[in-house]
């Protein structure tokens, strides 16, 4: 088992040199997907960095919406995925016709979207956010713009309450994210009274209320890094703790439980379609590749490089 796995991690490192690829990888992905990764982080820094690598080819391990935004960004390049299928719930929570159909019934509200989204939604968007430049790029447009922002409410309420705005809403969240048990939590905080609470924005209220940090999970692991503080019970999902682990070696990191007891519900089914195997396939194969319509890919750029403007 061990050999099969050196065999394909040979094999990874020997096809990205002979493709000229780089590998990203989202902190989501698993362990050994992260190792192999030319480039690990969240999603604002994957966005960022995919423009001002030097290689022909960029492997995305993450979910499609960030193999889209990858293609986007650089129409030239070619941009691979191990698995097609794996998506995003939370994308998939806010299909493009309903959403310009709650676009068209509520003019003069500028549209504000997550990056998780497809394309086409980011299409009909005027500036995109992550969870890492969100409240800061909100904050950027006029105290008494009309906002519309989607698709995640968890996301959108919580920049309402930090920025004091009244942002109108799209119903949409994450599987994974809004699963976490404010009881569990707060039987584990009683278990483990010097433990901080990390927590993801997509998390529900009631969850980023009790938090010692909200953040992207770039900046969860940099407030593990830089906490004084030995123990962190994580909301979010469990990919994250691989890095955590990695970085912190005398921390301990508890997952935070899911509503559901014994669920695996805080990994991201989606994300962990990124095997080795398929990273292996996709870069012997060259496939499956990304492809972004082109007038699609030319309204969605517009919002993606507004992002990268208000966010440098
Ligand atoms: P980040 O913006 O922290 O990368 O999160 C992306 C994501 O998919 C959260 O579920
Ligand atoms: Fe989408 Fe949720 Fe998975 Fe993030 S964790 S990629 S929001 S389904």
């Amino acid at each position: 088992m061990e050999k099969d796995r050196e065999a394909l991690i040979a094999d990874i490192r020997r096809l990205k040199q002979e493709r000229d690829a780089a590998i990203m990888a989202h902190y989501y992905t698993d362990g050994d997907i992260q190792d192999i990764a030319d480039v690990v982080g969240d999603s604002l820094a994957l966005a960022r960095k995919a423009r001002t690598l030097p290689n022909k080819v960029i492997v995305i391990c993450g979910v499609h919406f960030m193999g889209e935004t990858a293609k986007i960004l650089c129409p030239d390049k070619t941009v691979l995925v191990p698995d097609t299928e794996a998506g995003c719930s939370l994308a998939d929570s806010c299909p493009a016709d309903e959403f310009e159909a709650f676009v068209k019934a509520h003019p003069g509200h500028t549209v504000v979207s997550y990056v998780n989204t497809s394309a086409a939604v980011k299409a009909l968007t005027d500036v995109v956010v992550t969870s890492s430049n969100a409240r800061q790029i909100v904050e950027a447009l006029p105290a008494d713009e009309k906002i519309i922002f989607g698709p995640d409410r968890n996301l959108g309420n919580y920049i309402n309450s930090e920025t004091g705005r009244d942002m109108l809403l799209w119903d949409g969240a994450c599987h994974v994210h809004e699963q976490f048990s404010l009881q569990a939590i707060i039987d584990l905080k009683k278990q483990h009274p010097g433990a901080r609470l990390l927590v993801h924005p997509e998390c529900k209220k009631a969850v980023t209320l009790l938090a010692d940090h909200v953040g992207s999970t770039a900046s969860l692991l940099d407030y593990a890094r830089q906490s004084d503080a030995t123990e962190f019970i994580v909301a979010t999902e469990s990919g994250i703790l691989h890095k955590m682990r990695q970085f912190c070696p005398g921390k301990s990191f508890i997952p935070a439980p899911p509503e559901e007891a014994g669920c695996a519900c805080n990994n991201c089914s989606y994300m962990k379609l990124n095997t080795l195997a398929k990273l292996r396939d996709c870069l012997r194969d060259m496939s499956p590749a990304i492809e972004v319509d082109a007038e699609i890919a030319r309204k969605a750029i517009r919002p993606i490089d507004r992002m990268l403007e208000l966010s440098k």
